[in-house]
Protein backbone atom coordinates (compact mmCIF):
# COMPACT_ATOMS: atom_id res chain seq x y z
CA UNK A 1 0.00 0.00 0.00
CA UNK A 2 1.57 3.50 -0.80
CA UNK A 3 0.66 6.31 1.50
CA UNK A 4 0.75 10.01 1.25
CA UNK A 5 2.13 11.52 4.08
CA UNK A 6 1.39 15.19 4.42
CA UNK A 7 3.28 17.10 6.78
CA UNK A 8 5.90 14.28 7.06
CA UNK A 9 9.14 16.04 7.88
CA UNK A 10 7.06 17.29 10.86
CA UNK A 11 7.85 16.01 14.47
CA UNK A 12 4.98 13.56 14.64
CA UNK A 13 5.29 12.95 11.18
CA UNK A 14 8.74 12.11 10.13
CA UNK A 15 8.72 9.34 12.99
CA UNK A 16 5.27 7.95 11.80
CA UNK A 17 7.39 7.72 8.30
CA UNK A 18 9.78 5.59 9.85
CA UNK A 19 7.21 3.14 11.56
CA UNK A 20 5.43 3.14 7.71
CA UNK A 21 8.96 2.61 5.98
CA UNK A 22 9.47 -0.32 8.69
CA UNK A 23 5.97 -1.92 8.45
CA UNK A 24 6.23 -2.59 4.57
CA UNK A 25 5.23 0.69 3.52
CA UNK A 26 5.64 2.87 0.91
CA UNK A 27 5.54 6.56 1.21
CA UNK A 28 5.62 9.85 -0.48
CA UNK A 29 5.75 12.66 1.64
CA UNK A 30 4.62 16.51 0.65
CA UNK A 31 5.75 19.60 3.23
CA UNK A 32 5.81 22.88 2.42
CA UNK A 33 8.82 22.89 5.06
CA UNK A 34 7.08 26.23 6.68
CA UNK A 35 7.78 24.31 10.59
CA UNK A 36 10.21 21.83 9.56
CA UNK A 37 13.32 20.91 7.67
CA UNK A 38 14.24 18.60 4.83
CA UNK A 39 16.97 17.03 7.16
CA UNK A 40 14.45 15.17 9.43
CA UNK A 41 13.73 13.11 5.99
CA UNK A 42 17.13 12.44 4.86
CA UNK A 43 17.61 11.28 8.92
CA UNK A 44 14.23 8.80 8.05
CA UNK A 45 16.09 7.69 5.05
CA UNK A 46 19.58 7.12 7.41
CA UNK A 47 17.61 5.32 9.44
CA UNK A 48 15.08 2.95 7.07
CA UNK A 49 17.49 3.03 4.47
CA UNK A 50 15.28 3.86 1.78
CA UNK A 51 14.20 6.63 -0.82
CA UNK A 52 11.34 8.78 0.39
CA UNK A 53 10.02 10.88 -2.37
CA UNK A 54 9.19 14.11 -1.29
CA UNK A 55 7.55 17.40 -2.55
CA UNK A 56 7.66 20.89 -1.10
CA UNK A 57 4.06 22.05 -1.91
CA UNK A 58 1.94 23.04 0.50
CA UNK A 59 -1.34 21.53 0.28
CA UNK A 60 -3.43 24.50 0.00
CA UNK A 61 -1.85 24.93 -3.68
CA UNK A 62 -4.27 22.80 -5.21
CA UNK A 63 -2.65 21.85 -8.85
CA UNK A 64 0.62 21.42 -6.51
CA UNK A 65 -1.33 18.76 -4.71
CA UNK A 66 -3.06 17.14 -7.82
CA UNK A 67 0.33 16.73 -9.45
CA UNK A 68 1.42 14.80 -6.70
CA UNK A 69 -1.65 12.43 -6.71
CA UNK A 70 -1.16 12.19 -10.42
CA UNK A 71 2.56 10.87 -10.35
CA UNK A 72 2.30 8.94 -6.67
CA UNK A 73 -1.28 7.36 -7.21
CA UNK A 74 -1.52 6.97 -3.31
CA UNK A 75 -3.66 4.71 -1.74
CA UNK A 76 -4.44 6.09 1.30
CA UNK A 77 -3.06 9.60 3.14
CA UNK A 78 -2.02 10.41 6.35
CA UNK A 79 -2.70 13.99 7.17
CA UNK A 80 -0.53 15.88 9.18
CA UNK A 81 0.33 18.86 7.80
CA UNK A 82 -1.14 21.86 9.79
CA UNK A 83 -0.75 24.57 12.25
CA UNK A 84 -0.76 23.65 15.77
CA UNK A 85 0.08 25.96 18.79
CA UNK A 86 -2.82 26.98 20.43
CA UNK A 87 -1.40 30.38 21.74
CA UNK A 88 0.01 31.53 18.18
CA UNK A 89 -4.10 30.35 17.12
CA UNK A 90 -5.15 33.17 19.63
CA UNK A 91 -3.23 35.80 17.66
CA UNK A 92 -3.57 34.38 14.23
CA UNK A 93 -6.63 33.62 14.35
CA UNK A 94 -7.19 33.60 10.05
CA UNK A 95 -3.93 31.98 9.32
CA UNK A 96 -5.33 28.78 11.37
CA UNK A 97 -8.43 28.63 10.29
CA UNK A 98 -7.17 29.02 6.36
CA UNK A 99 -4.38 26.57 6.95
CA UNK A 100 -5.64 24.00 8.76
CA UNK A 101 -9.63 23.77 7.48
CA UNK A 102 -8.73 25.21 4.13
CA UNK A 103 -5.81 22.50 4.06
CA UNK A 104 -8.29 20.09 4.61
CA UNK A 105 -10.64 20.65 2.31
CA UNK A 106 -8.44 20.92 -0.58
CA UNK A 107 -6.99 17.41 0.77
CA UNK A 108 -10.75 16.18 0.75
CA UNK A 109 -11.14 17.29 -2.40
CA UNK A 110 -7.88 15.87 -4.51
CA UNK A 111 -8.70 12.74 -2.86
CA UNK A 112 -12.62 12.92 -4.48
CA UNK A 113 -10.94 13.61 -7.83
CA UNK A 114 -8.01 10.78 -7.89
CA UNK A 115 -10.45 8.30 -6.16
CA UNK A 116 -9.10 7.97 -3.03
CA UNK A 117 -10.52 6.49 -0.15
CA UNK A 118 -8.78 6.01 2.87
CA UNK A 119 -8.04 8.67 5.54
CA UNK A 120 -5.76 9.14 8.94
CA UNK A 121 -6.34 12.50 10.17
CA UNK A 122 -4.11 13.72 13.02
CA UNK A 123 -7.01 15.38 15.76
CA UNK A 124 -5.87 16.33 19.07
CA UNK A 125 -7.16 16.07 22.88
CA UNK A 126 -7.46 19.66 22.77
CA UNK A 127 -11.48 18.45 21.64
CA UNK A 128 -11.99 17.35 24.79
CA UNK A 129 -10.83 21.08 26.78
CA UNK A 130 -14.12 21.60 28.19
CA UNK A 131 -14.86 17.85 29.68
CA UNK A 132 -14.47 17.31 33.59
CA UNK A 133 -15.08 14.00 34.04
CA UNK A 134 -11.52 11.75 33.80
CA UNK A 135 -10.38 9.72 31.86
CA UNK A 136 -12.00 10.92 28.36
CA UNK A 137 -13.51 8.71 26.09
CA UNK A 138 -14.18 9.03 22.23
CA UNK A 139 -17.98 9.83 23.34
CA UNK A 140 -16.59 12.52 25.86
CA UNK A 141 -16.80 14.63 22.74
CA UNK A 142 -18.43 18.11 23.53
CA UNK A 143 -17.57 20.47 20.64
CA UNK A 144 -16.45 23.22 22.77
CA UNK A 145 -12.80 24.32 23.43
CA UNK A 146 -10.75 26.95 24.13
CA UNK A 147 -8.67 28.79 21.09
CA UNK A 148 -8.58 28.70 17.24
CA UNK A 149 -6.37 25.78 17.15
CA UNK A 150 -8.67 23.78 18.64
CA UNK A 151 -11.50 24.47 16.88
CA UNK A 152 -9.67 23.76 13.76
CA UNK A 153 -9.68 20.53 14.84
CA UNK A 154 -13.37 20.05 15.82
CA UNK A 155 -14.35 21.52 12.45
CA UNK A 156 -12.02 19.01 10.54
CA UNK A 157 -13.41 16.00 12.38
CA UNK A 158 -16.46 17.27 11.52
CA UNK A 159 -15.80 17.99 7.71
CA UNK A 160 -14.32 14.70 7.51
CA UNK A 161 -17.48 13.13 9.10
CA UNK A 162 -20.25 14.50 6.99
CA UNK A 163 -17.52 13.80 4.37
CA UNK A 164 -17.90 9.96 5.19
CA UNK A 165 -21.54 10.43 5.66
CA UNK A 166 -21.71 11.58 1.46
CA UNK A 167 -19.55 9.08 0.59
CA UNK A 168 -20.34 5.43 2.36
CA UNK A 169 -17.18 4.29 0.41
CA UNK A 170 -14.72 6.47 2.38
CA UNK A 171 -12.86 4.84 5.73
CA UNK A 172 -11.10 7.08 8.25
CA UNK A 173 -9.35 7.12 11.15
CA UNK A 174 -9.46 10.31 13.39
CA UNK A 175 -6.67 9.83 15.67
CA UNK A 176 -7.14 11.88 19.03
CA UNK A 177 -3.20 12.66 20.21
CA UNK A 178 -2.49 13.32 24.09
CA UNK A 179 0.73 15.04 24.79
CA UNK A 180 3.84 13.68 22.23
CA UNK A 181 6.97 13.56 23.74
CA UNK A 182 10.28 12.12 23.68
CA UNK A 183 11.88 11.19 20.09
CA UNK A 184 12.91 8.22 18.03
CA UNK A 185 15.61 6.37 20.51
CA UNK A 186 18.86 6.62 17.50
CA UNK A 187 18.48 10.50 18.61
CA UNK A 188 18.73 11.43 14.57
CA UNK A 189 14.57 12.91 15.02
CA UNK A 190 12.72 14.46 17.16
CA UNK A 191 11.12 17.67 17.81
CA UNK A 192 12.95 21.12 16.43
CA UNK A 193 10.65 23.52 17.85
CA UNK A 194 11.55 27.00 15.94
CA UNK A 195 12.13 30.04 18.90
CA UNK A 196 11.00 29.71 22.46
CA UNK A 197 9.49 26.07 22.91
CA UNK A 198 5.75 26.60 24.42
CA UNK A 199 5.74 23.24 25.14
CA UNK A 200 6.66 21.56 28.43
CA UNK A 201 9.29 18.76 27.71
CA UNK A 202 10.75 20.62 24.63
CA UNK A 203 11.44 23.80 27.02
CA UNK A 204 12.69 21.17 29.84
CA UNK A 205 15.23 19.80 27.43
CA UNK A 206 16.54 23.28 26.93
CA UNK A 207 16.74 24.02 30.33
CA UNK A 208 19.32 21.37 30.75
CA UNK A 209 21.13 21.69 28.22
CA UNK A 210 22.13 25.31 28.97
CA UNK A 211 20.00 26.98 26.21
CA UNK A 212 17.58 28.71 28.62
CA UNK A 213 17.80 29.13 32.43
CA UNK A 214 14.98 28.05 34.17
CA UNK A 215 11.69 26.49 33.79
CA UNK A 216 8.28 28.56 34.50
CA UNK A 217 5.94 26.08 36.23
CA UNK A 218 2.38 27.26 35.21
CA UNK A 219 0.38 27.16 38.25
CA UNK A 220 0.67 24.76 41.78
CA UNK A 221 -2.57 25.48 43.12
CA UNK A 222 -4.45 23.26 40.33
CA UNK A 223 -6.78 20.54 42.03
CA UNK A 224 -4.54 17.88 41.13
CA UNK A 225 -2.06 15.51 43.93
CA UNK A 226 0.69 18.71 43.67
CA UNK A 227 -1.30 21.79 42.19
CA UNK A 228 0.57 21.06 38.69
CA UNK A 229 -1.25 20.17 35.45
CA UNK A 230 -1.98 17.06 34.84
CA UNK A 231 -1.44 15.34 31.03
CA UNK A 232 -1.07 11.71 29.04
CA UNK A 233 2.74 11.95 27.79
CA UNK A 234 2.91 9.58 24.90
CA UNK A 235 6.28 8.78 23.71
CA UNK A 236 6.15 9.79 19.86
CA UNK A 237 7.17 6.52 18.71
CA UNK A 238 4.06 4.66 20.22
CA UNK A 239 1.98 7.29 18.66
CA UNK A 240 3.85 6.43 15.57
CA UNK A 241 2.93 2.98 15.98
CA UNK A 242 -1.06 4.13 16.19
CA UNK A 243 -0.71 5.09 12.87
CA UNK A 244 0.34 2.03 11.51
CA UNK A 245 -2.44 0.34 13.56
CA UNK A 246 -4.65 2.54 12.23
CA UNK A 247 -3.80 2.65 8.68
CA UNK A 248 -4.60 -1.18 8.56
CA UNK A 249 -7.63 -1.10 10.48
CA UNK A 250 -9.01 1.28 7.90
CA UNK A 251 -7.32 -1.03 4.93
CA UNK A 252 -10.51 -2.79 4.29
CA UNK A 253 -12.93 -0.96 6.77
CA UNK A 254 -15.85 1.90 6.03
CA UNK A 255 -17.03 4.58 7.73
CA UNK A 256 -15.11 6.91 10.31
CA UNK A 257 -13.40 5.05 13.51
CA UNK A 258 -12.37 7.59 16.40
CA UNK A 259 -9.81 7.08 18.69
CA UNK A 260 -7.78 8.35 21.63
CA UNK A 261 -4.06 7.87 21.16
CA UNK A 262 -3.04 7.92 24.77
CA UNK A 263 -1.00 6.10 27.61
CA UNK A 264 -4.14 6.17 30.22
CA UNK A 265 -1.89 7.61 32.54
CA UNK A 266 -1.71 11.15 33.67
CA UNK A 267 1.17 12.63 34.85
CA UNK A 268 2.35 16.47 36.59
CA UNK A 269 4.77 18.98 35.89
CA UNK A 270 6.64 18.34 38.56
CA UNK A 271 6.85 14.22 38.05
CA UNK A 272 7.95 14.96 34.46
CA UNK A 273 10.61 17.95 35.63
CA UNK A 274 11.72 14.88 37.94
CA UNK A 275 11.57 11.82 35.40
CA UNK A 276 14.25 14.51 33.34
CA UNK A 277 16.21 15.07 35.97
CA UNK A 278 17.37 11.22 36.58
CA UNK A 279 16.69 10.38 32.94
CA UNK A 280 19.38 13.19 31.68
CA UNK A 281 21.85 13.15 35.05
CA UNK A 282 21.05 17.41 35.04
CA UNK A 283 19.28 19.43 37.87
CA UNK A 284 15.92 21.74 36.07
CA UNK A 285 16.16 24.72 37.88
CA UNK A 286 12.25 26.03 38.01
CA UNK A 287 9.98 28.61 39.39
CA UNK A 288 6.54 28.68 40.29
CA UNK A 289 4.80 30.92 37.59
CA UNK A 290 0.99 32.28 37.55
CA UNK A 291 -1.18 29.69 35.59
CA UNK A 292 -1.25 30.05 31.76
CA UNK A 293 -4.31 31.51 29.69
CA UNK A 294 -6.08 28.60 28.66
CA UNK A 295 -4.64 25.45 30.36
CA UNK A 296 -6.83 23.00 32.41
CA UNK A 297 -6.16 21.05 35.11
CA UNK A 298 -5.74 17.58 34.19
CA UNK A 299 -6.63 15.41 30.67
CA UNK A 300 -6.06 12.06 30.31
CA UNK A 301 -7.47 9.15 27.95
CA UNK A 302 -9.52 6.37 28.25
CA UNK A 303 -7.27 4.48 25.31
CA UNK A 304 -9.34 1.20 26.04
CA UNK A 305 -10.91 1.70 22.28
CA UNK A 306 -7.78 1.66 20.17
CA UNK A 307 -6.72 -0.79 22.42
CA UNK A 308 -9.90 -3.05 21.58
CA UNK A 309 -10.15 -2.18 18.17
CA UNK A 310 -6.67 -1.77 16.77
CA UNK A 311 -4.70 -3.40 19.33
CA UNK A 312 -2.81 -0.65 20.73
CA UNK A 313 -1.19 -0.09 24.13
CA UNK A 314 1.60 2.16 24.69
CA UNK A 315 5.16 0.34 25.05
CA UNK A 316 7.31 3.03 26.49
CA UNK A 317 6.87 4.73 29.60
CA UNK A 318 7.94 8.68 30.64
CA UNK A 319 11.15 7.64 32.00
CA UNK A 320 11.98 6.47 28.09
CA UNK A 321 10.30 9.44 27.06
CA UNK A 322 12.63 11.51 29.00
CA UNK A 323 15.55 9.42 28.14
CA UNK A 324 14.64 9.58 24.63
CA UNK A 325 14.47 13.34 24.58
CA UNK A 326 17.42 14.10 26.40
CA UNK A 327 19.33 11.91 23.51
CA UNK A 328 17.94 13.70 21.00
CA UNK A 329 18.52 17.15 22.31
CA UNK A 330 22.42 16.51 23.38
CA UNK A 331 23.34 15.14 20.59
CA UNK A 332 21.22 18.13 18.20
CA UNK A 333 21.29 20.72 20.76
CA UNK A 334 20.22 23.56 17.48
CA UNK A 335 17.70 21.16 16.22
CA UNK A 336 18.33 20.17 12.59
CA UNK A 337 20.19 23.66 11.62
CA UNK A 338 23.65 22.24 11.37
N1 LIG B 1 3.77 23.93 31.26
C1 LIG B 1 4.54 24.61 32.19
N2 LIG B 1 5.56 25.39 31.74
C2 LIG B 1 5.87 25.52 30.42
C3 LIG B 1 5.07 24.83 29.46
C4 LIG B 1 4.03 24.04 29.93
O1 LIG B 1 4.30 24.51 33.40
O2 LIG B 1 6.82 26.26 30.07
C5 LIG B 1 2.67 23.07 31.74
C6 LIG B 1 1.30 23.47 31.23
O3 LIG B 1 0.73 24.44 32.07
C7 LIG B 1 0.57 22.13 31.24
C8 LIG B 1 1.66 21.10 30.92
O4 LIG B 1 2.90 21.77 31.23
O5 LIG B 1 0.08 21.84 32.53
C9 LIG B 1 1.68 20.67 29.46
O6 LIG B 1 1.74 21.83 28.64
P1 LIG B 1 2.11 21.72 27.09
O7 LIG B 1 2.16 23.12 26.55
O8 LIG B 1 3.30 20.87 26.88
O9 LIG B 1 0.89 20.91 26.47
P2 LIG B 1 -0.69 21.22 26.50
O10 LIG B 1 -1.32 20.08 27.22
O11 LIG B 1 -0.99 22.58 26.96
O12 LIG B 1 -1.02 21.19 24.94
C10 LIG B 1 -0.69 20.08 24.15
C11 LIG B 1 -0.47 20.54 22.71
C12 LIG B 1 -1.74 21.00 22.09
C13 LIG B 1 -2.81 19.98 22.25
C14 LIG B 1 -2.96 19.54 23.68
C15 LIG B 1 -3.89 18.39 23.75
O13 LIG B 1 0.47 21.58 22.66
O14 LIG B 1 -1.53 21.19 20.72
O15 LIG B 1 -1.70 19.14 24.20
O16 LIG B 1 -4.18 18.04 25.06
F1 LIG B 1 -3.99 20.49 21.83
Amino acid sequence: MKVLVTGGAGYIGSHTCVALLEAGFEIAVIDNLDNSSYEAIERVEELTGKKIPFYKESILDKAALESVFEVEKPDAVIHFAALKAVGESVRKPLEYYHTNVFGTISLLETMRKYDVKRLVYSSSATVYSSVKEMPVNEQSFAYVTTNPYGWTKIMCEQIIRDTCHADPALSVALLRYFNPVGAHPSGRIGEDPAGIPNNLMPYIAQVASGKLQKLSVYGNDYPTPDGTGVRDYIHVCDLADGHVLALRKIADGQGVYTYNLGSGKGTSVLEMLHAFEKASGREIPYVIAPRRAGDIAEVYADPSLAEKELGFKTKRDVFDMCKDLWNWQSHNPNGYTK
